[in-house]
């Protein structure tokens, strides 16, 4: 999708289809609707009207109503679409609108369709409190960009209905608020490339995209961006040691693949680098499937497995995009990719290995093994020299009951870093939910005859035991662990995404990385 901004009266922008948001201003739970429209254009307003004085049209959020041959206005259609109540709205809603109208508009054969930049000074303070420029636009894009694709490339009828232009109308302004708009834009569309690079990994079937084939995307990526890359297999992990990463890959006919992709910000003409500047470790769990191994998972649902290296495409994503948005910070990232499978060279419950950091792990449950993975992938991490981590994996079944498919768990051990990301999310308007790894929680890994087992002792607290266990590798060094088992994969339909892979994570941790930025 070619996406374009331009400042001019949308009334007078010639399409086949131009977006106008709505809101509903009334206060009170039980009040009427009250809609108004987020535009400053008379003619748009006027063209309106009558469908707005009727209460067929309620303002709720992804609601849409459309207008043929709307009078007074170049568009051909006139689609309204619900932002929900003015008085909570947020960025997140003006994404998740934009991406309806990007879905309603698929099914219907529009090819070129116009977005009018929702003005909300067109409604007074009492109404709503006023979101920044360089955001709303951002989400527009965003919204619009991750609610385009379908995930049907592997139908043979497949019918390209795919939208190839998207214009934005911004009215014309002040020269800060039209630059605050354009960077809006200008970033909205790294990220929304990015997500959706992730997605289409996340997407691919375990028998094409094996831990070769995800390396070799990544060093394509990484090629295209000027990033450096490099992708190993067994004789590294042998060479480093990675005792614990080695255990999970040599179940499978496929070679593990050790990615590992370094951003280096450029020094400013003059400057000398900052000796206690600080590097990001950015780690993913790359199971291209899990079967579980020997502690074979059941057959129903195994299929879902191919999304277990949704957490090493968030941080393959996250890499596009920070190569886009050039932030002055260095970052690496290290993906851990190998196939859980049974078979006569798999590990097995009760090996004992040897992790790279020379920890011992007793191996309960083969079916553990992102973390095994991970492990190795944290320690790796620090030696080449990362000050702060952060991992992300579908790493639990008890993190989605816990939290359900509406928040990823989020575990730290730094409450600085925390808060930094803390602070992404409300950019990114992805939903974490923090849950405890103090230390009250590592009896549960403790094992017999080893450092620790990679299994919590009873089956309580699921997410947590994975976390602790992380956090031995982790150590000292701030930390953050994203389980995103229950939202890497949307199972049901929304006004602005289809089922499929979500890209959880990547614009948060995007985000994150930013907040570094000297
Ligand atoms: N990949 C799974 C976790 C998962 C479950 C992701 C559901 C997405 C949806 C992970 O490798 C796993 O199997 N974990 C086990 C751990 C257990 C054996 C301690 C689990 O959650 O059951
Ligand atoms: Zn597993
Ligand atoms: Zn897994």
């Amino acid at each position: 999708m070619d996406m374009k901004l331009v400042f001019q009266d949308a009334a007078g922008f010639q399409t086949s289809l131009l977006v106008v948001f709505a809101v509903d201003v009334a206060i009170g739970k039980d009040a009427d609707p009250l809609i108004a429209l987020l535009t400053t254009s008379d003619a748009i307003t006027n063209a309106a009207a009558v469908i707005i004085a009727s209460d067929e049209f309620k303002g709720g959020l992804g609601e849409q109503v459309v207008l043929h041959g709307p009078n007074g206005l170049k568009a051909e259609r006139l689609l309204i679409v619900g932002l929900g109540k003015a008085k909570t709205l947020s960025i997140d809603e003006v994404r998740k609108a934009a991406g309806a109208a990007v879905r309603w508009a698929k099914p219907r054969g529009v090819r070129q369709m116009a977005v009018a930049f929702p003005e909300d000074h067109a409604l007074s303070d009492e109404h709503l409190d006023n979101l920044p420029c360089t955001l709303l636009c951002r989400a527009l894009i965003e919204g619009a960009g991750i609610a385009e694709p379908d995930w049907d490339t592997y139908k043979s009828d497949r019918k390209d209905r795919s939208i190839e232009g998207l214009t934005i109308v911004a009215p014309e302004g002040e020269e800060s608020t039209t630059r605050e708009i354009q960077t809006g834009f200008e970033e909205g569309k790294i990220i929304a490339e990015a997500q959706n690079f992730a997605r289409s990994l996340v997407n691919e079937p375990g028998n094409v995209l094996t831990p070769t084939e995800l390396g070799r995307r990544a060093a394509a990526m990484c090629a295209e961006k000027g990033l450096k890359c490099e992708v190993h297999s067994t004789a590294k992990l042998e060479e480093l040691k990675m005792g614990a990463f080695a255990a999970v890959a040599k179940g499978s006919a496929q070679p593990p693949a050790l990615i590992v992709m370094t951003y280096e910000p450029k020094l400013e003409k003059g400057k000398t680098p900052q000796k206690d500047a600080p590097v990001l470790g950015l780690v993913g769990k790359g199971i291209t499937f899990d079967t579980g191994g020997i502690s074979l998972k059941s057959a129903e649902g195994m299929e879902k497995m191919k999304y277990d290296m949704a957490g090493a495409a968030a941080m393959i994503g996250a890499m596009h995009a920070i190569a886009a948005l050039k932030p002055s910070v260095k970052v690496i990232g290290v993906i851990c990719s190998a196939e859980n499978m049974p078979s006569g060279t798999a590990y097995k419950p009760g090996d004992v290995v040897t992790a790279m950091s020379g920890k011992t792990i007793e191996v309960l449950n083969t079916d553990a093994e992102g973390r095994m993975v991970l492990a190795d992938g944290l320690h790796y991490a620090k030696t080449l020299g990362c000050t702060h981590l952060i991992d992300a994996a579908t790493l639990t079944g008890a993190c989605v009951v816990a939290l359900g498919i509406i928040n990823a768990g989020l575990f730290s051990n730094d409450e600085n870093a925390f808060t930094q990301f803390l602070g992404a999310t409300r950019v990114s308007g992805e939903k974490f939910w923090r849950l405890p790894c103090t230390d009250d929680y590592k009896d549960q890994i403790k094992s017999q005859i080893a450092d620790i087992m990679n299994t919590g002792g009873s089956r309580w607290g699921g997410a947590i035991s994975a976390a602790m266990f992380l956090k031995e590798f982790a150590e000292d060094t701030p930390w953050i662990h994203l389980d995103i088992a229950g939202c890497a994969w949307n199972e049901e339909v929304k006004p602005w995404h289809p089922k499929g892979p979500s890209g959880v994570a990547v614009r948060s941790i995007v985000e994150w990385v930013r907040t570094y930025s000297a």
